[in-house]
C-alpha cells in the first residue's frame, strides 16, 4: 500500500471510530503507539525539562517514547533516526543539533512510512515533505524581545555589549542572533563588542565570559546577552568572581526561563529572561495523534510564545516552576 493509500485508510479508520463515538487520541482497537526521539543530549536545564515533559505527556496519552540521547552529535541523531526506522516505530520526534545533513535519513523515514516531526530547533532542506510538522519559537523574535528589552533598559548611556552563543550551525543561533541586532540597531548606543559560543553550557558560559571580562575589561560591558539562561548562570558566577554585581553594575537577559534564571532575578543577579516553553513533547504528539486519526497534515509550524519575565514576577515564577522542570 503505498502512502496516501495508507493515510486515506486511517482517515477512514478515524472517521468510522468517530461515527461509532470514540473518543481519546488513540482510536479503539488501534495499537498502543510507540515513538522514537532523538534528543540532542542534556546541555542545560531546558533541554532536561523537554525530555522529561515529554516522557510524562507520552505517558498521559498512553503512548510508547524511546528517548535516544545524542551527547550532542549529529552522527548519533542519524544512527538512532537509523535504529527507529529498523525498529518500525510509528513516528519520530527530532530535536535537530545542527540544521543541515538531515535529507537522506528523513528521506529514509519517508520511505518507511514514519512521519517525523521536528521539535524545538529547524532544519535547512529543498524537500520539507520530509518532516510532517515541527514545533517551535520563533527564535529570531526571541532575539528582538531581548534587544528592545535592553533598548529601553539602557535608554541613551552608551552600552557596550556581550554576547554569548548557543551551540554553533543549529538555526535558532542564527536567529536569535539576527533578532537581537535588529533590536539594537534602532539604538546606535547598544553595541555587540564581543561573540563567542559558549555551546549552551553554564560551564562553558562562564569560561567565556571570564575571557570577555579580561578582553575588555570588567568596567567596560554594560550589558550581557546569553542565548541561553545556563549560560547566563555561568557568567553571573564570572562576574561575581570579577568583583561585580550583576543585576547593577551590569544587565543582563537570557532566554528560556528556567526556574534558576528566576532565583538569579529574585536575588537581584538577573534582569530579564525570555520564555521558551519546554512543553514541545506534548504539542508534537497531539498533532500526531490528531494527523493519524483525520489524515489532515497539521500546519507545517507549531509555534509557542515568546514572553519576557522580569524580576517583578521572578519570585511566583520560581516558585511556581522549580518542580515543574
Ligand atoms: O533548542 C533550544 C535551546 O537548546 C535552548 O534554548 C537551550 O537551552 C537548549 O540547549
Amino acid at each position: 500500500m503505498n502512502r496516501r493509500v495508507k493515510l486515506a485508510a486511517a482517515a477512514a479508520l478515524g472517521l468510522m471510530l468517530a461515527s461509532c463515538g470514540e473518543g481519546g487520541g488513540k482510536p479503539a482497537g488501534e495499537a498502543a503507539l510507540t515513538v522514537g526521539f532523538s534528543q540532542i543530549g542534556s546541555e542545560s536545564g531546558w533541554r532536561t525539562a523537554e525530555t522529561r515533559m515529554a516522557q510524562k505527556a507520552a505517558e498521559a496519552r498512553g503512548v510508547t517514547l524511546k528517548i535516544d540521547d545524542a551527547q550532542q552529535r549529529q552522527e548519533n541523531q542519524i544512527k538512532a533516526i537509523r535504529n527507529f526506522v529498523a525498529q518500525g516505530v510509528d513516528a519520530i520526534f527530532l530535536a535537530p543539533v545542527v540544521s543541515t545533513g538531515w535529507d537522506d535519513v528523513l528521506r529514509e523515514a519517508k520511505d518507511a512510512d514514519i512521519p517525523v516531526i521536528l521539535l524545538d530547533r529547524q532544519i535547512q532542506t529543498r524537500e520539507p515533505e520530509l518532516f510532517l510538522t515541527s514545533v517551535s519559537a520563533d527564535n529570531a523574535k526571541e532575539g528582538a524581545v531581548a534587544g528592545d528589552w535592553l533598548v529601553g533598559a539602557v535608554g541613551t548611556k552608551a552600552c557596550p555589549v556581550v554576547e554569548l552563543q548557543g551551540t554553533v550551525g543549529s538555526t535558532l543561533v542564527a536567529d536569535r542572533k539576527r533578532g537581537f541586532e535588529q533590536a539594537i540597531a534602532k539604538a546606535p548606543n547598544v553595541k555587540i563588542v564581543r561573540t563567542q559560543s559558549g555551546e549552551f553550557t553554564r560551564a562553558k558560559g562562564k569560561e567565556v565570559m571570564e575571557g570577555f571580562i579580561k578582553a575588555v575589561g570588567p568596567r567596560n560591558i554594560c550589558a550581557v546577552y546569553a542565548h541561553n539562561d545556563d549560560m547566563m548562570i555561568g557568567a553571573i558566577q564570572a562576574m561575581k568572581e570579577a568583583g561585580l554585581d550583576p543585576g547593577q553594575d551590569v544587565l543582563t537577559v537570557s532566554i528560556d526561563a528556567v526556574p534558576d534564571i528566576f532565583k538569579a532575578m529574585a536575588d537581584g543577579d538577573a534582569n530579564a529572561t525570555v520564555e521558551l516553553d519546554p512543553d514541545m513533547g506534548a504539542k508534537a504528539l497531539d498533532a500526531l495523534l490528531a494527523y493519524r486519526k483525520t489524515g489532515q497534515a497539521p500546519p507545517k509550524l507549531i509555534q509557542t510564545p515568546s514572553t519576557l519575565f522580569l524580576p517583578d514576577t521572578a519570585a511566583a515564577e520560581y516558585a511556581r516552576r522549580k518542580d515543574l522542570y
